[in-house]
């Protein structure tokens, strides 16, 4: 019996069963996540049982400009139709009243673990950094596979932390290693460095401190969140997501950034030792806290919010929510590298395939229509290649340059472009919803991710340059 997490549900129940449908919204997204009304961030407990994949994610269902955090649910059977499953976890305890922000899911037998952080604010003046703010580590159990989750303690509360650090410390991942449990948590220490930290379990339930995984590390940032560590094709890989990091050449364009690390484990001591530089996941402009779970045929999958906090530039809100998913992605490690792919449950959606080999030379074009669609060049030459999406967003290549550039015109409200160098253009495979484009470059080996505003008249993607190969395009099932 809890009175507020009765009311709390209560409040929310009425609140859908009154929302009205609105089928004017522009930019309402026809294959991706977004929430059901209000603000949505990280997907959290991503995880796959008896056939059915959940992803929970930040909800803030009362405010599109965010606010209290929940947990929201959808489920799917095949990755690519969600049914909303409503809300999982409130901020209803005295541990997690101003939020139950990020955490993930562990699968063990027919249970599923969860651990979330859950945030607390104290009244009264206080400095951000070592005052007025608790992070509790919280342990939930599911026993009916995903569909109620019931909360069962605070594993870590905020002095149970070492004192090196400040009171910025969430976001727990967890893995098992032989018959060891290992959770990784995102941090800030009091000289505003970021670093990963490490616990460990015999049982889930007794966590014990094991020192820094990795960090901090000169020019990393001051605090790193959502941080995810799996095995991948014989690779250890750390995925995190650093604030502060300065811009370099043309990376870390976004306010914040998400990337990785492929390294070593040394499991005696248990920490991370990169044998690789930091690699941006995405080199568009709304991509954060990434989360990745391993589904029940092997294979790593990775969702990420398709947004950012703290981003000068507002989403439009005049229908009511904001933010999305990307695609779920499917990883591997080739030569070094994490390879995203979108995942191939997503070629059921389409139709009307047209394929049409093409040669472009100066002036002369093709051009498709859809706002729902897909478009798969492949290239045999590429000297030059604009592709011009619903007149306001370009994806263009030069060979004498050797950059591949993203730029967003009048709707993109001075966020400009980015770029990506790249001494061969071979492919590029461009996911195009109402308001969001995702293009996979060179099968997987870079990804470009942007929510776009464009004018709702506008549906014609047109091909330019000078250019040989072949494109298909399909319109997508909504
Ligand atoms: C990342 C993040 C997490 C936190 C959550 C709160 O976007 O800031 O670190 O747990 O969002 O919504």
């Amino acid at each position: 019996m809890n009175p507020l997490h009765d009311e709390m549900k209560k409040r929310y129940e009425d609140m859908m069963t009154s929302l009205q449908h609105d089928d004017t919204d522009p930019y309402a997204l026809a294959f991706h996540v977004m929430p059901p009304t209000g603000w949505l961030n990280d997907p959290n407990g991503a995880c796959q049982v008896d056939g059915v994949y959940h992803l929970y994610y930040q909800y803030s269902p009362y405010d599109a400009l965010g606010g209290l955090k929940y947990w929201g649910h959808y489920t799917s059977t095949d990755l690519v139709h969600f049914k909303d499953e409503g809300l999982a976890l409130l901020p209803d305890q005295p541990y997690d009243l101003h939020g139950v922000y990020s955490g993930s899911a562990f699968v063990e037998g027919e249970e599923i673990h969860y651990f979330y952080t859950g945030n607390v604010k104290h009244l009264g003046e206080h400095d951000y950094i070592t005052s007025g703010r608790e992070q509790n580590t919280v342990h939930a159990v599911s026993y009916d596979g995903g569909m109620t989750i019931e909360k069962k303690r605070v594993v870590m509360d905020s002095n149970a932390y070492p004192s090196f650090l400040s009171n910025h410390i969430r976001d727990p991942k967890v893995r098992k290693v032989d018959d060891q449990y290992f959770m990784v948590l995102g941090a800030r220490d009091l000289k505003s460095q970021g670093l990963v930290v490490m616990y460990r379990s015999d049982n889930l339930t007794d966590w014990t401190y094991h020192g820094s995984f990795l960090g901090p590390l000169e020019g990393m940032g001051y605090m790193w969140e959502c941080p995810d560590f799996f095995s991948l094709n014989d690779q250890e890989v750390l995925i995190l997501s650093p604030q502060g990091l300065a811009e370099d050449g043309l990376q870390y364009q976004n306010v914040y950034q998400s990337g990785y690390y492929i390294g070593d484990v040394d499991w005696e001591n248990v920490t991370f030792d990169p044998k690789s530089d930091f690699i941006e996941l995405d080199r568009g402009f709304d991509f954060y806290a990434p989360q990745t779970f391993e589904d029940e045929s092997g294979r790593r999958v990775m969702w990420a919010w398709m947004g950012l906090p703290d981003a000068e530039y507002q989403n439009p809100v005049d229908h009511g929510w904001q933010h999305a998913m990307t695609l779920p992605r499917v990883l591997t490690v080739e030569n070094q590298n994490l390879i995203q792919r979108p995942h191939p449950n997503y070629q059921q959606l389409r139709q009307n395939e047209e394929q049409r080999v093409v040669n472009i030379t100066e002036g002369a074009y093709e051009y498709f229509t859809g706002k729902v669609a897909e478009l798969h060049c492949t290239f045999d030459t590429v000297t030059q290649l604009e592709i011009s999406i619903r007149k306001d967003v370009s994806l263009s290549y030069d060979t004498t340059t050797q950059l591949l550039t993203l730029a967003l015109g009048a709707s993109g409200h001075g966020r400009g472009q980015r770029q990506i160098k790249l001494e061969k253009l071979s492919e590029l495979q461009l996911f195009l919803d109402r308001s969001s484009l995702e293009v996979f470059v060179n099968d997987g080996a870079y990804v470009m991710t942007t929510r776009m505003y464009l004018e709702p008249t506008e549906d014609k993607v047109e091909v330019t340059g000078e250019l040989q190969g072949i494109i298909y395009h399909w319109l997508l099932d909504k």
